[in-house]
């Protein structure tokens, strides 16, 4: 008997074919290339976790744990689930090796498929690709900018020249419950214009409302309450210092006061990135992260602050596969597949960037992005304040040029060069630094 079945793929779940691997190599390579230069390592956790891993971490009532989650039974009895994101099961490995031992923050990056049984629709796929930074260990709002400015330099070195950032705060534990209830109360008072789902997000989480696509929903969410006029001084602090680092950095962002992300993690800052079509709409994200301070504490870690964020990689190929500009040479790479690269020696560090005070971290951060931009390695500790331990730290590491922006420095832009072989230290301008640091490293 002959079959007539004829097998797919399925349902939102796609073949990655040759003709496509230039478009995942060339966003692979810029990912691991700017992973690198931040001393972020690699980690690889398992596609499958305790279910509980996400219920618990990403929250039961959200979204991706409710209605997306692939979870099965074992035959032993577990119930176990495919991972529909990177963050909570990094924060299980973090726990689980005892990485709170380690210098902190501990930077990890991975890429890899996950899961989530969404509604098909163009750039939503059931199984999806990430690349995905996590910086553990560190409450400085200086990483918030850093993880920022590494997904907007990846999409920029991807050639994507119509992307916003859109920024917001969502509070702790001490500023949210206060505001959800005035949230809740105004939502209440319109509850008849939201769609079914809302009603029931308005008794579980009334921040999830602000999430809500739907055209009913948008028009009552444009009069709701903004936490932004709520928050506590110590998120108002933080976040008022993470707008001053993208500043300095001069990335364009817009503030989105209805920015609360659906998963359940996030405490203080939370940012998408997006590209704007020539109608100036977007056509959704590209990247999503924040800051989540008391995700390891839940999963029964020590109280540790962290910030990471993730890139849909499969929306980012879509993009780049429209472009006309890179079509010759992706073809040309099909038919001529680049060589694995013999013995690559990796580059090692040879100057160090130490700083001192807010505003030197700033301008720190700016001098960092143009060294990295020059292609020169660049060691730091951004999350140290003092110098003593950042020289210790260079000294360590064998690195003989420090850079050391302090106050009097960042605020007359100018830097201080220390050579640790000798002890000698000279004055820089600060525009000028990579050229000189270019010469005497030649
Ligand atoms: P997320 O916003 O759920 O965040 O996902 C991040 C990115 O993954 C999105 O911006 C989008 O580009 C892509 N993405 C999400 N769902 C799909 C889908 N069904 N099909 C295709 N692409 C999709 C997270 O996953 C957090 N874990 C990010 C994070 C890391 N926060 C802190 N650390």
């Amino acid at each position: 008997m002959s079959s007539k079945v004829k097998f797919q793929s399925l349902t939102g779940m796609h073949d990655i074919l040759p003709a496509d691997q230039p478009y995942w190599r060339k966003v692979s390579r810029t990912v691991e290339s700017v992973a690198g230069y931040y001393s972020f390592q690699r980690i690889d956790t398992p596609i499958v976790e305790q279910a509980e891993v996400f219920t618990k971490g990403v929250g039961q009532a959200t979204d991706i744990v409710e209605k997306e989650m692939y979870m099965f039974r074992t035959k032993g009895g577990d119930t176990i689930a495919l991972r529909p994101e990177f963050t909570a099961g990094i924060a299980r490995a973090y726990i689980e090796h005892g990485m709170y031992n380690l210098p902190q923050p501990v930077k990890v990056w991975t890429t890899g498929p996950l899961f989530r049984h969404e509604r098909p629709q163009a750039g939503r796929y059931r199984q999806l690709h990430q690349f995905n930074f996590e910086a553990l260990g560190d409450k400085s709002p200086s990483l918030d900018g850093q993880i920022i400015q590494m997904c907007y330099d990846i999409l920029k070195e991807l050639g994507f020249k119509n992307i916003t950032i859109e920024v917001n705060s969502i509070g702790d534990s001490e500023c949210r419950p206060y505001f959800k209830k005035i949230l809740a109360s105004y939502f209440k008072a319109h509850k008849s214009s939201l769609c079914s789902d809302c009603q029931r997000r308005l008794k579980e989480n009334p921040l999830r409302i602000l999430d809500c696509k739907d055209e009913k929903c948008q028009r009552v969410k444009a009069g709701a309450p903004q936490i932004l006029d709520h928050l506590c001084d110590n998120c108002r602090k933080h976040f008022k210092e993470v707008l001053e680092f993208l500043d300095e950095l001069q990335l364009p962002y817009t503030l989105n006061p209805y920015l609360v992300r659906g998963l359940d993690y996030y405490t203080k800052t939370v940012f998408e990135i997006v590209e704007k079509t020539d109608e100036g709409t977007s056509q959704g994200s590209l990247v999503g992260g924040g800051r989540y301070d008391g995700l390891i504490k839940l999963l029964g870690g020590r109280d540790t602050p962290a910030c990471g964020a993730a890139g849909g990689m499969d929306r980012i190929v879509n993009l780049l596969k429209t472009r006309e500009d890179l079509k010759k040479e992706m073809a040309k790479e099909v038919k001529n597949p680049p060589k694995v690269a013999k013995n690559e020696k990796e580059q090692k560090a040879e100057i160090f960037l130490a700083q001192l005070g807010q505003l030197a971290k700033r301008k720190s951060l700016k001098l960092f992005e143009e060294f990295r931009e020059a292609k020169i390695p660049v060691a730091e500790s951004f999350s140290k304040d003092s110098l003593r331990t950042q020289l210790k730290a260079a000294d360590k590491m064998g690195i003989r040029w420090v850079i050391i922006v302090g106050q009097k420095e960042a605020l007359e832009d100018f830097i201080t060069l220390r050579d640790m072989t000798s002890g000698v230290q000279i004055e820089i301008p600060m525009h000028k630094v990579v050229d000189e640091m270019k010469q005497k490293l030649k």
